[in-house]
Parts: structure tokens; sequence; C-alpha cells
């Protein structure tokens, strides 16, 4: 197991914001946790990177305990973070920007520019452009950029999606898939649960600050409780559908991909 959360418990003052957490991530792997607004995704993630402590519980990442290594240290183990809000350096250049992804390592980073420029080659396109005149998709190809320069094990995404036009939501999600096929595991966060779950190998439900279930994330869209509480209900099949009567039949493949797609539109019109 790459990275093994074990019943951890965070606080913010007096509130306690992850009450008991245990989750798993596997070499190779995709997983995503969705959860509503304030379930504690944001402090899963920040906490494994070590942005916040641990009032109990452990965190073991590649065989070492890392419940009390400080953050810098554990981006050198091998834990990338692109933060929610993105966070990149508006006065320097993408390129200067994404150098600051590497400063801790050592040596040569030439290879991991190349493969970053390779993944993102808008980031090539504009390298010498001011980060903060980037445009809001730009820059979260450019956070999740910075991160893959230090060369991660696996990858925390938080939110990688908000904001994004749906083109762009497209797009960054088949970078994701890329980046997972290229070796890195992926831990991400995502309010767009539906096209998480498409990617992910396996999920986890958070609910205010507690894992309320998890399965392989195939069989969480068809669960109809995480139907319901995150992916609009049956509204997108059935409410659209003139068959809307017809009992529903195991879907195949294609017609869950097919479903997916109804729901990527609905989402845009529901913006319009
Ligand atoms: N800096 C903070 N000070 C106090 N409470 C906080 C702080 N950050 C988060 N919290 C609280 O901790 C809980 C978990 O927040 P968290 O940001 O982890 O949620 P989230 O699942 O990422 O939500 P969202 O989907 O809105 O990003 C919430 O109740 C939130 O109000
Ligand atoms: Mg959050």
């Amino acid at each position: 197991m790459l990275l093994e959360i074990s019943d951890i418990h965070v606080h913010y003052g007096k509130i306690a914001a992850l009450k008991g957490v245990s989750a798993e991530v596997d070499q190779g792997e995709i997983v995503t946790l969705i959860g509503a607004n304030g379930a504690g995704k944001t402090t899963t993630l920040k906490t494994i990177s070590g942005l916040r402590p641990l009032s109990a519980g452990r965190i073991v990442f590649d065989g070492q305990d890392i419940s009390r290594m400080p953050g810098h240290k554990r981006v050198l183990a091998g834990i990338g973070q692109a933060p929610e809000g993105r966070g990149i350096f508006p006065g320097m250049t993408v390129e200067e920007n994404l150098l600051m992804g590497a400063y801790a390592r050592k040596g040569d980073v030439s290879k991991e520019l190349k493969e970053v420029y390779e993944l993102f080659p808008r980031l090539a396109e504009r390298k010498g452009q001011a980060g903060g005149t980037m445009s809001g998709g730009e820059q979260q190809m450019l956070a999740i950029g910075r991160a893959m320069m230090a060369d991660p094990k696996v990858l925390l995404l938080d939110e990688p999606s908000m904001g994004l036009a749906p083109l762009l939501v497209q797009q960054i999600f088949s970078i994701i898939q890329e980046i997972n096929r290229r070796g890195c595991t992926v831990l991400l966060v995502e309010q767009n649960a539906q096209q998480a779950l498409q990617i992910a190998h396996r999920a986890y439900v958070l609910e205010t600050g507690r894992v309320v279930k998890s399965a392989a994330a195939h069989d969480l869209l068809d669960d109809p409780e995480v139907r319901a509480a995150y992916l609009g209900g049956d509204l997108g099949e059935a409410a659209a559908s003139p068959a809307a009567e017809r009992v529903p039949e195991p879907r195949s493949g294609e017609d869950a991909a097919a479903a997916a797609d109804d729901t990527v539109v609905d989402d845009d019109a529901r913006k319009d």
C-alpha cells in the first residue's frame, strides 16, 4: 500500500474537521474522495501533505510513518500537491513557476520540465508569460505541472476542475488519466463526482468528517444513495428520457458513457 491513513482526527481549534478517517491508496491507483461542502476533503489532503497537524491517528507513506514529518520533507518523500485555489506565483513566468516546483530537488530537472511541457503544450507555448496573467484554466494546468516537477509518487489534487468551462474540465480529467498512465498514483478530490468516479479506480465518500462509504468507483456511479446525493439523483436519466416508466436495466459500458454525456449537457444547460 503506497498511502495508508488510519483513523485520523484533525481539528481547527475546537472544531473537529476529521473524526476518524481511514483510507488507503495503492500504487498506480486513482482514488477519489467525494462529499458535500465542508465534509473534510481539503482537510484530508492538507493533512496528508503536512499542512495540518494530526490530533490522533497515523499516516504511513511508502512504508514510512510520516504522521509527524514536516511538509517539505513529505514533498521530497514523493507527495505532490496542487492546492485548492492554485497558489501560483503571479509575478513569475510560467517556467519559473514550474522550476519552483522542483526547488527542493537536487540536480537536473530538464527531464521533468520536458514531461510537463508534453502533458501541457499550452504551458510550453506560454513559458515566458507571467503566471498571474494566465487564464484560470491555464493557471490550473500550471499548478498541476508545478506539482509534477517534484516527480511525485502520489499526486494530491484538490478540485482541479473547479471554475473551468466544460471543455477544459474534460481536458483536465484526461490529463489526470495520462499522468496516472505514466505511473503516478493520484488522490483526487472533486465536486464533479460524476467525472471523478468515471476516471477513478476506487472512491471514498466523506460526510462531516467521516468516511460513510468506500467502493469501486464504478459501483458508486450506480449507487442510489450516491446518485441522489452527489450525482443529481435520477434526473439525468429518468426525467430526460421518454421511457421514464421503464424499469432500469443494468447498463453496459457504452450506455453508461452515454448517460454521463447527458449529464454533462445538463450541467451546461444549468450554468447557462
Ligand atoms: N481554517 C479553518 N478554520 C476553521 N475551520 C475550518 C478551516 N478550514 C476548514 N474548516 C472547517 O473544517 C471542515 C472541513 O472543511 P474542508 O475545507 O476540509 O471541507 P471540504 O470537504 O474540502 O469542503 P469544500 O467542498 O467546500 O471544499 C468544515 O466544517 C470547515 O468549516
Ligand atoms: Mg475543499
